[in-house]
């Protein structure tokens, strides 16, 4: 039987559990069992034989269901190594991914039990109309700073997959 592998995400706009999705679906085109579910849904991670945990950067700090997630099932994570991915800078400059990087590890620094497999930065997406309360408060003030920042999403679906393709690869050699 070939191994099942959970990509459980934390999101707010959405464009964290679209990844989520590309991961999942990169790996069974490359023949594994892979699924992508939210952290908040997940009661159990029994059955699965490799986790990628992934969640997105709010100033400095990722989700509540995040920490939620990572403690409830600090057991079974305890005795994985699981991936993560983190989503961040919304513009394609390397301070931010630096910066995202070091905001990620300091996040997961408490967990001294959780041994990750490798933590990889993601460009996000940012767009007015994807952000939920309290963020979403902005878009209400004529003066705010967000609502003059213009969309943009930087998510690399290339690397993204190729990222995916990787893990496969490792998990079976023939992928
Ligand atoms: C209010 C707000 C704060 C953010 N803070 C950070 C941050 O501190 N560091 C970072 O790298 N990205 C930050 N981002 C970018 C988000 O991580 C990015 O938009 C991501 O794609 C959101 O994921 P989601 O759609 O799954 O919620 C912020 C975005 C918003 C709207």
């Amino acid at each position: 039987m070939s191994a099942s592998i959970l990509i459980a995400y934390a999101t707010r706009g959405g464009s964290t559990a679209e990844v989520a999705q590309s991961i999942a679906a990169t790996m069974q085109e490359a023949g594994l069992a892979a699924s992508a579910m939210a952290m908040a849904e997940l009661k159990s991670l029994e059955g699965y034989s490799a986790v990628i945990l992934g969640a997105p950067l709010y100033c400095g700090k990722l989700p509540r269901e995040f920490h939620r997630f990572v403690e409830e099932h600090a057991e079974r994570l305890g005795s994985m190594r699981p991936w993560l991915f983190v989503l961040g800078p919304t513009r394609p400059d390397a301070k931010d991914f630096e910066l995202a990087r070091k905001q990620a590890e300091q996040q997961i620094r408490r967990y001294g039990w959780l041994k990750i497999a490798e933590l990889h930065i993601f460009g996000g997406r940012w767009d007015m109309q994807h952000l939920t309360f309290p963020f979403s408060l902005a878009r209400h003030l004529p003066a705010s700073v967000q609502a003059k920042i213009p969309p943009a999403d930087i998510r690399d679906w290339a690397a993204i997959r190729g990222w995916a393709l990787e893990i496969a690869r490792m998990m079976k050699p023939a992928a």
